[in-house]
């Protein structure tokens, strides 16, 4: 396939910078609490949970949840768990780190999940939201950017598996990669 460059979105740095205020911002809000369950979504989420979670301050543990959605490889449709949860977080405070919000389906039906697991709270943490109506409404607790109705890779999220270990985020037509390849 020809190399297509995506047209970079958010660097390194605004990532970083981004990423470590989030840190900052949920490490102070469960300053009190005694510990604090990360909940990665795989795989788009493993870059984002592995760099908000070094940061914070306050005791935590990480376990990862995998669901994947019917539909081709950049719309989203019903939503199917593929692997659940290992710890039990029931009485936990629960944080959901998700990569990007588009119809919102995922998201919802993972706070739908874990909550009837019965944790004591349970919050998101997601790095990016697209500015387009939602299928269902879904509000992040902490948002890491608004971005442009595009598909978007790099940072953990990928294009049919591709693209997804760059190190910044950027947009791609994902017209251009089918007429190419
Ligand atoms: P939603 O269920 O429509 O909100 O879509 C969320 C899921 O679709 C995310 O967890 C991603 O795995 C995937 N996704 C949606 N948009 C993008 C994108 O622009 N790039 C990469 N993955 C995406
Ligand atoms: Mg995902």
């Amino acid at each position: 396939m020809a190399a297509l460059r995506p047209k970079p979105l958010f660097n390194e740095f605004d990532i970083a910078t981004r990423v470590a205020e989030l840190s900052e911002q949920v490490s102070h809000d469960y300053a009190k609490m005694d510990e604090i369950v990360l909940i990665g979504v795989l795989k788009g989420a493993f870059i984002f949970l592995a760099d908000l979670s070094r940061r914070l301050t306050i005791p935590r543990k990480i376990d990862f949840i995998a669901v994947a959605s019917y539909g081709d490889s950049t719309t989203s449709g019903a939503v199917r768990l593929l692997m659940d949860v290992r710890t039990n977080i029931e009485g936990k405070h629960v944080l959901v780190v998700e990569d990007v919000i588009d119809t919102g389906s995922t998201l919802g039906y993972l706070m739908k999940t874990l909550a009837a697991k019965r944790p004591a709270s349970l919050k998101s943490c997601v790095f990016l939201r697209k500015n387009k109506p939602l299928t269902v409404e879904v509000e992040p607790d902490y948002l890491g950017f608004d971005i442009p109705n595009k598909w978007v890779v790099g940072y953990g999220l990928d294009y049919a598996e591709m693209f997804r270990t760059l190190p910044y985020v950027g947009e791609i037509d994902p017209g251009d990669l089918r007429t190419e390849s």
